[in-house]
């Protein structure tokens, strides 16, 4: 039987993206209760609408800077799915607020979850520690170069989550995500990923914005298999480990905006500007071994099958935004 089946289940920022993917598959995995905190600065509760429509899951508002709070929390928790944490551009504006957020608020998690000794954290770190590549693919062994805030604090989460591991015998696993892309991606807010930003040029009959020559890389990996890898995670033996989460799969963005534009069948092509100084490199795709030898996990979905599912999730969304 599963480690999840009758558990009760913590996600933090739980109405996020990835948190609320993860809330879905710890429900339908059998935990006995999910409980999804987040202090709604991104994350939506309609996110978790088919969730807490089982009656198996909760939303609660809570800040992970607190520490009293996170510690109550977690109180009887089995397994903690750690992913609250502010976008990068947040964090290269407030780099104090990234601190108190991702470095602080991780570590009340992981010193709330060694207290209630729950048999394991998940922690949503990010292929951003790698900075620019020395060589490609990114395997788990390449040196952490990150040059934002948002980097440096992930490594730091890293980090700690290494040291509370073999402090306290607590078992944490780190993911290092690549591009997370699918239903429930943030289409509302003053920054939005690229993917949402060309489907809104698409809607809006203005061309796709590329920089350069388009031939700019990442590694795009579907929101549903990234929760599945949080699963595989939480169930594996893995006490102390660091995996990249990913497609393994390099594709060009100027590949990735003509596959959008055929899904949409719209000829509003494609425009060049000059690269602006930029924090991403210019190449990334990740190496998925470890993540299939230790955690047996393995991206199922396709490129041009994610986007699909993303463009009709989207019409409804503002669909019911706007009605
Ligand atoms: N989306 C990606 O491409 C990607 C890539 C690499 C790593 N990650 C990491 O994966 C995790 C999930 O990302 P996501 O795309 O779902 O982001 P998201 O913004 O959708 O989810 C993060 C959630 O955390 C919540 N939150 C922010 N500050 C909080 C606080 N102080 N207390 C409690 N909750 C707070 C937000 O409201 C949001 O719902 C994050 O840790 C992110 O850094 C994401």
């Amino acid at each position: 039987m599963s480690v999840l089946s009758g558990a009760r289940v913590v996600v933090t920022g739980g109405a996020g993206t990835v948190g609320s993917h993860i809330v879905d598959a710890a429900v339908a995995a059998g935990a006995r209760e999910v409980v999804a905190l987040d202090a709604l600065v991104r994350g939506v509760p309609e996110n978790l609408a088919p969730a807490l429509a089982t009656g198996r899951a909760r939303l609660v508002e809570l800040d992970v800077r607190d520490r009293e709070a996170v510690a109550a929390a977690l109180a009887g928790a089995d397994l903690v799915f750690h992913q609250a944490a502010l976008r990068w551009t947040r964090c290269q504006e407030a780099p104090r607020e990234c601190q108190e957020v991702m470095v602080d608020g991780t570590f009340n998690v992981l010193e709330a979850a060694a207290a209630a000794k729950v048999k394991k954290v998940v922690l949503a770190s990010s292929a951003v520690v790698y900075g620019d590549p020395v060589r490609l693919p990114f395997d788990e062994d390449h040196p952490t170069n990150g040059g934002t805030v948002y980097a440096a604090a992930k490594a730091a989460n890293e980090l700690l989550g290494r040291a509370y591991a073999r402090l306290h015998d607590l078992p944490v696993v780190s993911l290092r995500y690549f591009n997370v892309y699918g239903p429930r991606m943030d289409v509302r807010s003053r920054f939005v990923e690229v993917m949402v930003r060309w489907l809104n040029a698409i809607d809006e009959g203005t061309p796709l914005t590329l920089f350069g020559d388009g031939s700019a890389s990442a590694d795009f990996v579907y929101v549903g298999d990234v929760a599945g890898a949080n699963i595989l995670a939480a169930t594996s033996d893995a006490r102390d480990a660091i995996v990249n989460v990913c497609s393994g799969v390099e594709t060009r963005m100027r590949d990735l905006a003509q596959t959008l534009l055929e899904l949409a069948g719209s000829d509003v092509g494609m425009e060049f500007k000059p690269q602006p100084p930029g924090q991403l490199p210019q190449r990334r795709y990740g190496d998925p071994l470890r993540a299939a030898e230790v955690l047996g996990f393995r991206a199922e979905v396709d490129l041009r099958e994610g986007l699909r599912k993303l463009v009709e999730w989207r019409k409804n969304a503002l669909g019911a935004v706007r009605a």
